[in-house]
This record gives C-alpha cells, sequence and structure tokens, in this order.
C-alpha cells in the first residue's frame, strides 16, 4: 500500500528546507540491475553537483525527490542507472478508480493545448490486477475531456508516464531520457584493445559517479587496465589518470581512449606508491587474483598497501569507489587505512565470486 508520504503534506513553511527554492517533485524511474545501487548513484551525482534535494518516496525501481530544476539535467547527463524522468503530476493507490479521481484533481495546465500521449509502464509484477493498456485508455480519456488537449500516440508534443509499483500508481510528464544504447555501443569487445576482467561500461561509470567527481576536477584510476573507467570519466569532463603496473594495459587503454577520441594522463607505474598530489575522487576495480596480474603477491598486501597510498592522494572530503572479492573484507582494510565507510553493496558475479563495492570517504584529520 502507499505510505504517507513526505514533504506531500502541508507544511507550516513551504520553504524550510533550505536551498530548494522551486518545489520540483521529479520521479525517477531506475534500472532493475542492482537492488540498490541506483538509488546510490542518484545520491552521488546530485551531491557531487552540488544540487539540493530531499527524497520523498522510495519504491522498487522509483526514488522521487524535491529540489531544484538542475536534477534531470545532471542525471541525464551522467547516470548509468536512471531510465527516465519528469515531473511528478500524482500519486494514487493502486486502484483505477483512486486513480480517475486524482487524475481530476491534478493541475494538467502544464499542457497548454499541445497533444499527449500516455504509456504506463509496470515494475517487476506489481498489481498484475490492473492492466496498463486499460490505464492508458482511461487516463488519456479523462486527461482529454479535462482538458482542451489532443492525443496523439505517435509523436506527441508531452508524453504523460505511469508507472505501476509496489508504492501504487505515479504519472509523470516525461522530461528526459538517458541514453541506454550508447552504454552498448562502448561495450568493452567493440575497442581495439580487450582484456577478460574488465567491467561493462554501464557499471564503471556507476563507480565513476560514485566518487562524486564533477567536470573539471581531478579523477583517478590507480589499476586502469584497459582503461573502461577512464573512458567513463573522461566522457564526462572529468581530468582523468590511470596507471597500471603492466605497459600492455597502459599503451591499450590510451588506444582504447583515442578510438573514443578522449584523453587522459596515464603512467606505467605502481597503484601502491603513485606520484600524484591531490585528486578528488578515486574509483576502481584491482586485481581479483584471479584472471587479472598479480605477479604472485597477494591481493590483500596490495590492497592493503594501496590504501594507505590512496589515503595520502585523495583531497580531504574525497571519495573513493573499490571493488573486490567478498572475502577480502575491502570495507575493513579502508577503515583501518583511516577512510570512513560511506556506504556497502554486494553483487554476485558468478557462483564463487560476489563482488563487495564499498564506497569510502577521506575525512577530515
Ligand atoms: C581488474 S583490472 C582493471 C580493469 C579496468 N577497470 C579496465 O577497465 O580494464 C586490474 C588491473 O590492475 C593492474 N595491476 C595489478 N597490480 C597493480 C599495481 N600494483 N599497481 C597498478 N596496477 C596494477 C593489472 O595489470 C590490471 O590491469
Amino acid at each position: 500500500m502507499i505510505g504517507k508520504i513526505r514533504g506531500m503534506e502541508e507544511e507550516k513553511d513551504p520553504e524550510r528546507r533550505i536551498g530548494v527554492s522551486k518545489r520540483n517533485r521529479i520521479l525517477l524511474l531506475l534500472s532493475g540491475e542492482h537492488p540498490s545501487l541506483p538509488y546510490s548513484e542518484v545520491y552521488a551525482v546530485l551531491e557531487g553537483e552540488g544540487v539540493e534535494f530531499v527524497e520523498l518516496e522510495r519504491c522498487d525501481q522509483v526514488l522521487v525527490v524535491e529540489g531544484d530544476e538542475r536534477i534531470g539535467r545532471h542525471l541525464e547527463r551522467r547516470a548509468a542507472y536512471v531510465m527516465e524522468g519528469g515531473a511528478l503530476i500524482l500519486q494514487s493507490k493502486p486502484s483505477v478508480g483512486e486513480l480517475l479521481q486524482a487524475c481530476s484533481r491534478a493541475d494538467w495546465s502544464f499542457l497548454k493545448g499541445q497533444s499527449f500521449g500516455v504509456r504506463i509502464s509496470r515494475v517487476k509484477e506489481y498489481w498484475r490486477e490492473i492492466s496498463s493498456s486499460e490505464v492508458e485508455r482511461l487516463v488519456g480519456g479523462a486527461i482529454k475531456d479535462l482538458t482542451d488537449s489532443r492525443v496523439d500516440l505517435e509523436s506527441p508534443e508531452v508524453w504523460i508516464r505511469g508507472v505501476i509499483t509496489n508504492c501504487g500508481i505515479s504519472l509523470y510528464r516525461l522530461d528526459f531520457r538517458t541514453d541506454r544504447k550508447a552504454f552498448v555501443r562502448r561495450r568493452p569487445k567493440s575497442r581495439p584493445f580487450f582484456h577478460p576482467g574488465v567491467l561493462e561500461p554501464k557499471i564503471a561509470r556507476v563507480f565513476v559517479n560514485l566518487s562524486r567527481v564533477r567536470e573539471g576536477e581531478r579523477f583517478l584510476d590507480p589499476f586502469s587496465g584497459t582503461g573502461g573507467f577512464l573512458i567513463e570519466a573522461a566522457l564526462l569532463g572529468l581530468h582523468t589518470y590511470g596507471a597500471d603496473l603492466d605497459i600492455r594495459m597502459v599503451k591499450g587503454a590510451a588506444k582504447n581512449l583515442r578510438y573514443h577520441g578522449l584523453d587522459a594522463d596515464l603512467i606505467l607505474g605502481d597503484a601502491r606508491n603513485l606520484p600524484f598530489n591531490e585528486v578528488d575522487g578515486i574509483a576502481t576495480d584491482p586485481p581479483y587474483g584471479r584472471g587479472t596480474s598479480t605477479k604472485g603477491e597477494s591481493v590483500k598486501e596490495i590492497l592493503t598497501d594501496f590504501m594507505r597510498e590512496a589515503h595520502g592522494v585523495i583531497k580531504e572530503g574525497g571519495f573513493m569507489c573499490i571493488a573486490a572479492p567478498q572475502e577480502v573484507a575491502i570495507q575493513e582494510i579502508a577503515i583501518s587505512s583511516g577512510f570512513k565507510l560511506h556506504e556497502m553493496h554486494t553483487m554476485r558475479v558468478h557462483k564463487s565470486l560476489t563482488r563487495s563495492i564499498v564506497v569510502v570517504e577521506r575525512v577530515a584529520g
């Protein structure tokens, strides 16, 4: 059932939330590829970009936030796990009757006579008894009766989208869609230099976003391999630095970056002894001691030495997103090196590998 939604109630002082000047409520439709990373990515992008926002509601694959107008723009440009979003129009319990009542109370003035289409999607199997095509037809008819706009299902001027989730039914105006196909076009096997063990561009982008580095700031991947993270970072306009112990990787990453028309500062070097002064954030996928080279050393030893080095290289208040096999307990290594644990996710890769993904912060002192 739909819960009481924070921020939807009348407030004594509506501008009480500092920094929120325009009360835009934005519904974000998230990818179902991971249970927790999509929500964290939204937070990381908006916090990294310095956008003020508050979370109003969290449902399965849906996040409703309130904040300034830049929310959609930043997420459209950066996020890998946000599919689309737009201004929230209404929320209803999962009942067609209640939805139509909510439609009759909603403010449709934004349509301003423009043509519109309605498309309803369903997250997983929620409320299967409600037919999405019937909802599309009924909502479309209701809006037509309530406004002077006409329906156009081919190329309307405004798309009204709806999503059926565990929380009920929400309608929103489609304001942006992220380019999902661009990640597929950049798949590692399409690059001139490939090595197994490289993460797919979408998850590489999530790692980069979790480091909270913004355009013009310094981003580092100290185990840069074929350059997958460097490509995602450079595409976002970050000043991108990479290091790898293997000359074939350094040359291969340079080739891959050139192939995408991008540039990064790459060095042949050891992540445990980096020549960089101060970077704003780090995202990295170090060797796991399986497919990738560790030159005979234990992953735990390498990561323990690396963490100490990373603590000296990253700025105060900077974030690092790093992955490791779960049994390595990377979060403990990070904490004993002085980092503060910000969040932790797990990702099952196959029967014998579950990856921990941790985000840590270098706190002052
Ligand atoms: C899992 S791969 C990184 C994959 C990378 N994200 C990509 O996009 O291809 C780990 C990389 O760490 C490198 N490596 C291993 N030990 C290292 C060390 N001490 N310092 C720097 N790089 C190291 C390996 O050569 C390998 O390329």
